[in-house]
């Protein structure tokens, strides 16, 4: 009868559309597993090629062919010869180079030389960050680049291990930390970058295990302190403005020497300042800014968090998100952050950069 032969038009039909949703839902799935995985905000999305297009708008004959790090064989089979000197050549400082090249190293982890992209955020130490619960955020970036800035309370002198004091002692003085900001800062730490008057923090405590220590060259003594203390020879104490630590407990395999030619970028073409000054007026970038230069050269997405100082006229107002200074502190050195300001806030315009706090 003709009921029955419903029914079974009925049950074909029943069994089409649940083939059609199954291929749907194979399809589906698929797509999620293949394209789309299912993870943090964006992490497949990666602009490719975007930095380096807004880059070479803003810094001339830009390229991303210099080396991040300085190297042994840059300074042993050939004398490479630069143009500058410190901070930013290597003029005049090819001895000492060679004796610290010797100990350190230069390749990048293969985790970080591997990545498809490199989703990089430029940690800085601004008040902004305080209460930010930024810390998650920051965490999933590949790569997370933070610097310990110089000015900062002069050190009490019972803190000097040569004064008779342990270690220990002097640790207390913790630049940039990251133990116990950890929900407006994050944890992750790729890169740090230092020089010997702001390297006053616990090597140890404040990074992770696999943490590249990255010293920026501002003299030539800096090389020299570097090697002194991995090597453990004679510490000098003439030459630095500021007391650097005497004793530091890090691993010579997690150091590098930071490429000048980055200073070099930042300062002509960031800052358009005259590479040859005369001695009085020189003024210098701040590591903040080489942060993000470096950056520029490395990622392929760069954002920005707790960079910016408060208004000039407020102050009262703390500096950073860790000790109380304020704008005073900034006043006697060799930096001007007015015009840093300009040049970040041109790299916002283009896209270039993205900040994750107000700037
Ligand atoms: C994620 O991607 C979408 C679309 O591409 C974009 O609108 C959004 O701003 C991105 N979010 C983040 C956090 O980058
Ligand atoms: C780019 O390089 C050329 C050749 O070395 C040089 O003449 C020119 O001044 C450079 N431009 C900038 C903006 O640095
Ligand atoms: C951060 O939050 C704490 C506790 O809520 C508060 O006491 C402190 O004033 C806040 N600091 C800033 C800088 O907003
Ligand atoms: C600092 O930079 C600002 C803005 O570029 C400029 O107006 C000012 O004269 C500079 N100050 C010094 C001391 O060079
Ligand atoms: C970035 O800075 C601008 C001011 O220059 C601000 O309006 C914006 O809210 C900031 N973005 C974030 C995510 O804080």
């Amino acid at each position: 009868p003709s009921g029955h032969a419903g029914g079974k038009i009925l049950g074909v039909l029943a069994l089409f559309l649940v083939m059609v949703w199954y291929s749907i839902y194979r399809e589906d799935r698929y797509i999620q597993l293949f394209y789309f995985p299912v993870q943090e905000t964006n992490k497949t999305t990666c602009p490719l090629g975007e930095v380096e297009r807004k880059a070479a708008q803003l810094i001339g004959n830009y390229t991303r062919d210099h080396p991040l790090f300085l190297q042994l064989k840059d300074y042993f089979w050939v004398k490479t010869p630069s143009l500058y000197e410190l901070p930013y050549g290597t003029k005049g400082s090819e001895d000492v180079l060679l004796r610290l090249l010797s100990i350190t190293h230069y390749s990048l982890p293969e985790s970080i030389q591997s990545l498809k992209c490199r989703r990089c955020a430029v940690v800085g130490n601004g008040h902004r960050l305080r209460n930010s619960s930024m810390g998650d955020t920051i965490n999933t970036y590949d790569v997370v680049i933070r610097y310990s800035p110089g000015p900062g309370p002069p050190l009490p002198p019972q803190c000097h291990p040569q004064l008779g004091l342990t270690p220990v002692m002097s640790q207390r003085l913790n630049n940039a930390p990251v133990h116990g900001y950890e929900q407006d800062v994050g944890s992750k730490t790729t890169m740090r970058l230092f020089y010997p008057e702001s390297a006053h923090f616990d090597p140890r405590t404040e990074n992770n295990p696999d943490t590249l220590l990255v010293l920026v060259p501002f003299k030539p003594m800096d090389f020299q302190w570097m090697e002194a203390i991995l090597n453990d020879k004679k510490r000098v104490r003439k030459g630095f403005w500021k007391q650097p630590p005497l004793i530091w407990d890090a691993n010579p395999e997690q150091v590098r020497i930071l490429n000048p030619y980055y200073m070099e970028v930042t300062a002509a073409k960031l800052l358009n300042l005259p590479m040859k000054q005369p001695r009085k007026v020189k003024q210098k970038p701040t590591t903040g800014l080489l942060a993000i230069t470096l950056a520029l050269h490395f990622c392929d997405l760069v954002h920005i968090a707790g960079f910016g100082y408060p208004d000039s006229a407020n102050k009262k107002q703390t500096i950073h998100y860790y000790e109380q200074i304020t704008l005073k502190s900034m006043a006697a050195s060799e930096h001007n952050v007015s015009h840093e300001a300009v040049a970040i806030k041109r790299m916002l315009e283009l896209g270039l950069v993205k900040n994750l706090t107000y700037f």
